[in-house]
């Protein structure tokens, strides 16, 4: 018989345990594809958090903007190892590079942002975040399809607000099944 510990854990091939948590919801692909990145990250701490969330969401690809990534203590999770990140050194060769037919979503606080609340996301959607000094650069808010706002009074965390659109597209797109959708229907059937 297997203890608590034994049953929360599975041995790695490098011989070191990784936890695993009890009725965990695994999120379902939806259709089309999702990257994320940061325009001219200033902290790998962030980038390496964004990732975390990243593989966590299930995001197809990683990118950061005249910016090399260095592994860092915050990806715990060594997402570099399963979702691939793609270095850029401009803004024009991002855009150069964007995948057919996907649509670029500015995440920022900006006068043309729509509230994620109500936000529907594109089937194929590159996410954008700013730098944590300066944001989103003008040539970029200039180039996205959509720009959308996460509401609070103050900006957020570069990584806690991906994170937050990545859950939103995840939640919205019914990834998360019954597990999420019987708590919504249940609270309005109270009203
Ligand atoms: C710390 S913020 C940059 C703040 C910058 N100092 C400014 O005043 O514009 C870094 C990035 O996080 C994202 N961000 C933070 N809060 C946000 C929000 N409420 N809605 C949308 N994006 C947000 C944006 O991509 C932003 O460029």
């Amino acid at each position: 018989m297997k203890s608590d510990m034994e049953q929360q854990s599975a041995t790695m091939p490098h011989g070191k345990c990784k936890k695993q948590y009890p009725n965990v919801i695994l999120p379902q692909r939806g259709r089309g594809f999702f990257g994320i990145g940061i325009e001219y990250p200033r902290t790998a701490a962030n980038i390496g958090t964004l990732w975390r969330s990243a593989h966590i969401m299930q995001a197809d690809f990683m990118f950061v903007i005249g910016q090399c990534y260095k592994s860092v203590r915050t990806d715990t999770l060594k997402s570099w190892k399963h979702v691939p990140l793609f270095e850029f050194d401009s803004f024009e060769h991002f855009h150069a590079c964007l995948p057919k037919d996907a649509k670029l979503v500015g995440i920022e606080l900006d006068a043309r942002s729509v509230p994620l609340t109500t936000y529907r996301h594109p089937q194929r959607a590159v996410y954008l975040l700013g730098s944590e000094r300066d944001g989103l650069s003008a040539e970029a808010l200039e180039h996205c399809n959509d720009v959308v706002q996460i509401p609070g009074e103050y900006s957020l965390n570069v990584s806690a607000a991906g994170s937050i659109v990545l859950y939103d597209r995840l939640l919205k797109n019914g990834s998360f099944g019954e597990a999420c959708g019987s708590v919504g229907r249940m609270e309005s059937a109270g009203r």
